[in-house]
Parts: C-alpha cells; structure tokens; sequence
C-alpha cells in the first residue's frame, strides 16, 4: 500500500495515554494529556482471559496494578476491581484499567485521535487481533468507510492500529478491513516494502534509537509513512522530523507538546 501522502493524525502522540506523567493507560494518563493540550495518545491493548480487550501494556499485571499473574489468564471481572493508580502516585489510589471499549467512547468524547497497539500473548495472537480490530470498528462504526484502510481514503478520527506481530495484523485486516494498520519494529527491515504490502499497511513504526537518515529516507522515498517510537529528547525529535519522520509518541509530554511538529 506505497501512497506518499501527507500523514493524515497528529504528529506527536502521548504514549500509554499520559506518557510518564501519569500512571500509564489508564483514563487518568489521558486526562493529563488532554489538560496539556493532547489530542492524540498511543496505547495498548491486550485481551482478558473471557475475551475483553483491555487497556494495559505488560503481559502480567504486577508492575502497573495490585493484581498477580498474566492478563490472559485474568477475567475482566477481576481486572475490573484492580487498582491500576496505585503504583505511580498516591493519588491516582482507584483508577481502573480501562476496557478498550470504554476508552474508546471516552476519547471519542474528547475528541481524542488512538494509535492503538496490538499486544501478542501466547495462545490469543490471531484471536487478540481479530477482537481488538472488531471492537476499534465498532467503535467508530458511525465513522468508517469501505477502504478506510487505504491511504488515500483513511478517516482522521478513526485509529491506526499498530502491532509487532504480523499475525495478528492480518487478523486484524480481516476483521476490520476499513481500519488503517501499522507495522511496528526494533528496526527497519531491509525487505520493508515487500512486508507493508503484504500486511496492507500504510506505515512503518520503528524504534528512534535503531534510525538513521538513511533508513528514513528508504522508507519515505518508498512511499509509507514513518513513526518513531518513544522519543523524549526534543533535539533528536527535531533531528528524525528534519530526516522526514511524520509522527512520534514521548513519555516527556512536558517537554515535547503537542504543537512541537
Ligand atoms: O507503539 C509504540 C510503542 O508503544 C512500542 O513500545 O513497549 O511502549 O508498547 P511499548
Ligand atoms: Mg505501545
């Protein structure tokens, strides 16, 4: 799907909703954002041993909420009594992990654009695509278009979806073909072209640290979009924009705005 087209989202992305200014992916992560002039997040979903998408970034809930064990393995009931706030500031005691859905309808409110990441788990990798793509389309149901998926006819308050794993972007073009999708790397691939056109994907992720010049210039001059992840230094951001990236996330929403690009 090679378009050269202008990038149709915001530029800069508050990553995990707030960056690292709130406890991440949840409703207050993206308040703090919004407060300071955010339209645009990235977050991640995962899927609940019954199937519900949630949002949340590790595999196992340990790190960002009171729960133990894997989120897989985790009904949504349960994850819906975890304290998700707790472990960043004590004021944040109570905030929820947000179910995907639940998200959706509160960005939408917000006028709020979502890079949404698909997150794999071993056992729901087609499966987590498959669900995560059908529930963003029934989200924007009112929205979308036939071929929304394709550069040229994307809707701008629809999501993006992004994922590392190639199958459960296929899944997810499956269940949701007007849903525009991304490939997310650690690096560019030296077949990257053949890839995006096989996945049906308008754009390349890949993380800052591993671009040059170079590889930016590959990727544009082939015609898809380019998004960096996570940058936090405002002189390398202005370094990858200057290189033709369109759009980053930061965790340093403080020191990267959203009108910085
Ligand atoms: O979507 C880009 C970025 O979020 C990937 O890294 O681990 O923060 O989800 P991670
Ligand atoms: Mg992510």
């Amino acid at each position: 799907m090679s378009h050269h087209r202008p990038w149709p989202w915001p530029r800069i992305q508050a990553h995990r909703g707030g960056g690292a200014l709130a406890p991440e992916n949840t409703l207050a992560a993206i308040r703090r954002g919004c407060a300071m002039g955010f339209r645009a997040i990235e977050i991640d979903a995962r899927l609940t041993s019954d199937e519900v998408p949630v949002v949340i970034h590790d595999r196992t809930l340990e790190r960002t909420t009171d729960g133990k064990g894997a989120v897989a393995q985790t009904t949504s009931a349960a994850i819906a009594r975890l304290d998700a706030g707790s472990w960043f500031a004590p004021e944040y005691r109570g905030e929820h992990v947000p179910t995907l859905a639940g998200t959706i309808a509160f960005c939408r409110s917000q006028g709020i654009w979502i890079n949404l990441e698909i997150k794999r788990a071993a056992g729901q990798i087609a499966r987590i695509g498959e669900v995560v793509a059908r529930t963003a389309a029934q989200g924007y149901g009112d929205l979308l278009r036939p071929g929304g998926d394709r550069a040229e006819s994307v809707v701008a308050q629809a999501p993006l979806l992004s994922s590392f794993g190639r199958e459960a972007l296929l899944a997810a073009r499956q269940a949701a073909p007007d849903l525009p999708r991304g490939l997310l790397v650690d690096d560019v691939p030296e077949n990257f072209a053949a890839e995006l056109d096989q996945l049906g994907c308008v754009s390349l992720h890949t993380d800052h640290e591993t671009l040059t010049r170079d590889k930016a210039r590959a990727v544009k001059d082939a015609g898809y979009w380019l998004f960096c992840y996570t940058v936090d230094d405002p002189a390398r951001a202005r370094e990858i924009f200057a290189w033709g990236v369109d759009a980053l996330c930061t965790d340093r929403i403080d020191l990267i705005g959203a009108g910085f690009a």
